[in-house]
């Protein structure tokens, strides 16, 4: 429950249908399928392999394993790409704050005159940051995983409601058959490396969550079950969320490229839709909606945020509550950068990204890849085999072949994979 509750939020429900839109539709529904199955649940494994053996956190991990060499750099990325991603990240639960308020207020904004705006974006992000920091520091998080517990599967209700009733909507059609129909000629290297990137950012992987998460699995958990478990359940809340959109996407008549903005032009639209038949159930399928999205993304960037207190409190030997003011201060520079970057700074560009795209592809495309990279060579090439093997088989019942198959994976295709997609991205 744990994994799933890193892995379902944003990365889902807000980046997944956007990403899909960007990408060509079906064709990239296709490779993040396939691409989560065969390459990212045997990182998962392999990042599990890392935790559970050490029983520490991702730098001490590192230590533990390899001693004062090389390796360190695993452990740092680990510790500067959720920093990163949380700039970015509250951002978009700041626009979650926004969009909550306009349900409870009965209003609605168009995104693109919220986010080009200066203070309305600026401050929820503001407010959505300090809660992060303020909840990490403190320590109210056995609070947040209660509540997260009734969340998850409200918003699986919900997603499943606004799917079905997205599917009714008229001209729904074409964006059921832009999600299910691939079209071949779109896939292109760009798309699969992209697709990678989502289901890596989806699953956590490469930064030191699933290290750290599987730190405090026992030995008689199965380690690929609980991978499986977890890569099973984020495909299936994904293709949800691109079932509850796409529909609405083309029903609505938006342009299905329309970036970030995707999932927040089109919920308003089957909310207030739903509206004219049914205002009640409308205002509150909304209110509800939004307030388990807000908990959905704090739940993660509590986590992400965790991440970088935990190792100034380590590292620097500073009281929780000044590394939370620290962090908060990063967080809060880097993010209003981002935020401002659909309105004022919208004129920064590079190869036509703004700075918030900037950090989600370099992050996703880049960071999240390079850690994942060198987690697999760590378990493939400097960790014992016998070692390997046995964390895997930990906890299995039978004696199947697929530990030596995932065994495999890790050491030679997932790098071999992984080197590719990080060139194609980087180019
Ligand atoms: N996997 C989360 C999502 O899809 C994002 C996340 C990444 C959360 C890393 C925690 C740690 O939204």
């Amino acid at each position: 429950m744990a994994f799933a509750g890193s892995a379902i939020g944003l990365g889902s429900i807000w980046r997944f249908p956007y990403m899909l839109g960007e990408n060509g539709g079906a064709a990239f529904l296709l490779v993040y399928i396939v691409s989560t199955l065969i390459l990212s649940l045997p990182i998962f494994i392999a990042e599990s392999v890392i935790g559970r053996r050490t029983h520490s956190n991702c730098i001490g991990a590192v230590h533990k394993l390899a001693p004062g060499s090389i390796w360190r750099i695993l452990g740092i990325l680990s510790v500067f790409t959720p920093i990163f991603i949380l700039g970015y990240y509250s951002v978009v639960g700041g626009w979650s704050i926004e969009y909550l308020w306009q349900a409870v207020s009965f209003r609605h904004t168009d995104f693109a005159d919220f986010v080009g705006g200066v203070w309305a974006p600026l401050i929820c992000f503001a407010i959505f940051t300090v809660l992060t920091c303020a909840i990490v520091a403190g320590g109210v998080k056995s609070g947040i995983e209660k509540f997260t517990s009734f969340c998850i599967p409200a918003l699986f209700v919900l997603i499943v409601g606004i799917a079905v009733y997205s599917l009714s909507l008229p001209g729904s059609g074409e964006g059921l058959k832009y999600l299910l129909m691939p079209d071949f000629s779109k896939l292109s290297p760009k798309i699969c490396a992209y697709a990678v990137g989502q289901s890596f950012f989806s699953l956590s992987l490469g930064m030191g969550i699933v290290i750290t998460y599987s730190s405090y699995l026992q030995d008689k958990e199965d380690i690929g079950f609980t991978a499986s478990g977890t890569a099973i359940s984020t495909l299936f809340f994904s293709f949800l969320a691109g079932l509850a959109i796409m529909p609405a996407v083309f029903a609505a008549g938006l342009p299905p490229a329309a970036g970030p903005g995707l999932v927040f032009d089109s919920l308003p639209y089957v909310f207030s839709s739903m509206a004219e038949k049914a205002p009640l159930l409308s205002a509150c399928a909304s209110i509800l909606f939004y307030i388990s999205l807000l908990i959905a993304a704090l739940t993660s960037s509590v986590s992400l945020a965790e991440v970088g207190v935990a190792w100034l409190v380590e590292e620097f030997k500073i009281r929780r509550g000044a590394a939370c003011a620290v962090l908060c201060l990063v967080v809060l520079a880097a993010g209003a950068l981002c935020s401002l970057s659909f309105g004022p700074l919208s004129h920064i560009t590079i190869w036509g990204n703004n700075i918030f795209n900037i950090f989600d592809k370099t992050a996703s495309n880049l960071l999240l890849i390079a850690g994942g990279f060198l987690g697999v060579l760590f378990v493939g090439w400097k960790m014992k085999k016998a070692d390997v093997l046995e964390e895997i088989r930990k906890g299995r019942k039978g004696r199947d072949r697929m530990p030596d198959v995932y065994y495999f994976i890790i050491k030679y295709l997932a790098p071999g994979i992984l080197a590719l997609v990080f060139i194609s991205n980087f180019f």
